[in-house]
């Protein structure tokens, strides 16, 4: 690790924005008003990535494990998205935001997809940031997802192949990792994008995140030497101008 901040703002930033439920249990409160919590803290994590030139964000909101959730807080979270979509998108466009949907539509209600392809259709045009919002999403059904792709055009398997396939695809892989809530772990986000993303756990519980955790997050990434499996001198190295010949 070097101390100098000499990294740039990351592009893309990545969080697994964990720790609703406790953020309402601490208070004595149903879960679900942590998630709704949990909504205001995104509202104020994208205006805060778009004012610092963030130019990517994706964040997971549910994942493919969650549908084993007590069956009430599963329809809240679904009623609560659907809530979300219809109040927010007006200010998304204000600030420039484009809204993305990763992940399994097809279990998805006609009801809830709709909600979402109406918000990705309304927003489509703003080019500030891209909000990539990972519901119904897993690592794994990703990679699955992509393989299975391939396979049925009859096209090799590469690296290159595979990502341009995933449902991601199209933006850069994520520079910072963030995950609140105290937990060491991906849970099944971005397993293939993440090969070389710094990773920063946050003990704040999600709607805790203000914009102080995400100057500080975003500090510490850019004291981080990125070195892709290289040397230290190696990144250090300044490219010396060529000689004449
Ligand atoms: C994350 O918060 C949001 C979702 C998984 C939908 P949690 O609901 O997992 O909060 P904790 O981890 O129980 O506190
Ligand atoms: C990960 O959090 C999923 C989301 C934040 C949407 P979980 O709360 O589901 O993860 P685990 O169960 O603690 O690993
Ligand atoms: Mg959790």
């Amino acid at each position: 690790m070097s101390t100098a901040l000499s990294a740039p703002v990351p592009h893309h930033i990545a969080i697994v924005m964990d720790g609703n439920g406790r953020w309402a249990q601490r208070r004595f409160l149903p879960r679900l008003a942590g998630h709704k919590q949990g909504v205001t803290a995104l509202r104020r994590c994208v205006q805060a990535c778009a004012q610092r030139g963030v130019a990517v964000l994706t964040v997971f909101a549910f994942s493919s494990e969650n549908w084993g959730r007590p069956a009430e807080e599963v329809t809240g979270l679904l009623d609560l998205l659907a809530l979300a979509l219809s109040r927010e998108v007006p200010q998304l466009c204000k600030d420039g935001v484009r809204v993305r949907f990763i992940g399994d539509r097809v279990s998805l209600s006609s009801r809830v997809r709709q909600g979402l392809e109406q918000a990705e259709a309304t927003t489509a045009h703003n080019s500030r940031l891209l909000l990539n919002i990972c519901f119904n999403y897993g690592g794994r059904w990703d990679i699955a997802q992509a393989a299975a792709t391939l396979a049925a055009r009859g096209e090799p398997i590469t690296e290159a192949s595979l990502n341009a396939a995933m449902a991601l695809s199209g933006v850069s892989d994520p520079d910072l990792l963030i995950r609140t809530g105290g937990e060491m772990r991906l849970s099944n986000f971005l397993l293939w994008q993440s090969a070389y993303s710094e990773l920063l756990f946050s003990d704040k519980l999600w709607p805790d995140f203000d914009e102080a955790a995400l100057d500080a997050a975003i500090a510490d990434y850019r004291t981080r030497e990125r070195r892709f499996g290289k040397t230290s001198e190696q990144v250090l190295a300044v490219p010396s101008p060529s000689l004449p010949a």
